[in-house]
């Protein structure tokens, strides 16, 4: 049943190219434009949002997180994103123009669950996405989008977050289209570069084999810190939750930009940080930003691990490891830049002999508060 692999996270993390192309399969026409009838709701109650708020937990707030940048970039509405634990216990200003969005892998989070229920009682639409048919938060949103990555069974989750990713991406490019703050032919330029992705993720992961190598030679660290700025932030956030339940090792992820504020005091010599980077044409400001910022760390003994993109070449002088990754558009680099962190998690917590499939103190979906 783990298909060959020796762990049902290889397996998940290997399946990531077909289920990135099962979440975009008959939900674009031939002209490339978007079909998301799931979303079930009119064109004129779609121009009539006026506020979206997204709504998870863990790994799937992490896939929120990056769907703000996409939904207020392509569908120009403001977007917040929020721990479903924390929406549920203040008191959110929803109206019938704020649409929720609630991402969860299992539909079964009881946190995710009650804030659904809270924004539904307000009068709110609530549009799910989610991986397994036919679960609660599903039958009690008023509309789904399922992410069919298929059965995710490792607790970590890895498959279900790209495919949540795709999924936010299908849904504001929706939104750009049917509110036309995009125009036909831009969306459809978009959406021939997300049906690249899945053979980009392809090539990721064939290349992975000194991630593992890196990952191993980490085994005995006792903290890692990582580094992102705009996406690559909350790819940041998901690599270091990732390495936390896996590795059981103390991970933390931070906006580069709030380095000074603080986390600086925590470089010292040898402590390994990676840094995810943006891409140096498509976010040209942030990218030199961060190069800076991984100066800063290695002028002060960091090990520097960078994730950057194939020929930036600005980066190799203050990388003592470098992971590439294929040049994509900004908002999708999450879909590459993620898979090495996974692999590098994977792999350090197999080589201090973890139980990587089932780590401890976590449950595959929290049914409980
Ligand atoms: C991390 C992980 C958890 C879940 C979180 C939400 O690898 O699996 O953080 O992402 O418990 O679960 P769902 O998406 O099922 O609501």
């Amino acid at each position: 049943e783990k298909g060959g692999y020796d762990h049902f996270m290889l397996k998940e993390i290997a399946e990531q190219p077909r289920a990135v192309a099962n979440t975009l399969l008959g939900r674009i026409d031939v002209d490339g434009l978007l079909t998301l009838d799931e979303v079930r709701l009119s064109a004129e109650e779609l121009r009539e949002i006026n506020k979206i708020i997204v709504i998870a937990c863990g790994t799937s707030y992490h896939a929120g997180l990056i769907a703000k940048y996409a939904i207020e970039h392509w569908a120009g509405i403001p977007c917040e994103v929020e721990l479903a634990s924390e929406f549920r216990y203040r008191d959110p200003i929803l109206t019938r123009d704020t649409l929720i969005i609630v991402i969860s892998q299992s539909g079964e989070t009881m946190d995710s669950l009650m804030a659904v229920r809270h924004a539904r009682e307000q009068h709110s639409r609530v549009l799910a996405i989610c991986n397994v048919n036919g679960s609660t938060i599903p039958r009690e949103a008023d509309a789904v989008l399922y992410t069919h990555a298929g059965p995710e069974i490792a607790v970590a989750s890895t498959k279900a977050f790209l495919t949540q990713l795709v999924a936010c991406y299908l849904v504001a490019l929706y939104l750009a289209q049917v509110r036309g703050t995009k125009f036909g032919d831009e969306i459809s330029q978009i959406v021939a570069r997300l049906w690249e992705m899945p053979a980009r993720v392809e090539e990721v992961l064939s290349t992975m084999e000194p991630v593992r190598e890196l990952a191993r030679s980490l085994a005995d660290e006792r903290c890692v810190l990582f580094l992102g700025r705009h996406v690559g932030f909350p790819v940041a956030l998901e690599g270091a939750l990732k390495l936390k339940e896996l590795a059981y090792m103390h991970a933390e992820g931070f906006a580069a930009g709030e380095l000074k504020h603080g986390p600086i005091a925590l470089i010292e010599r040898g402590l390994p940080v990676v840094v995810v980077v943006p891409s140096p044409s498509g976010q040209r400001v942030t990218h030199e930003k961060i190069v800076s910022n991984i100066q800063e760390i290695r002028a002060r003994g960091a090990k520097t691990i960078v994730v950057a993109e194939e020929g930036d070449t600005s980066v190799e002088p203050y990388a003592d490891t470098l992971i590439r990754v294929p040049a994509v558009p900004t908002l999708l680099q999450p879909l590459v830049a993620t898979v090495p962190l996974q692999v590098f998690a994977c792999e350090l917590a197999t080589a201090k002999g973890h139980d990587v499939d089932q780590p401890r103190n976590l449950a595959k979906s929290v049914t409980v508060e």
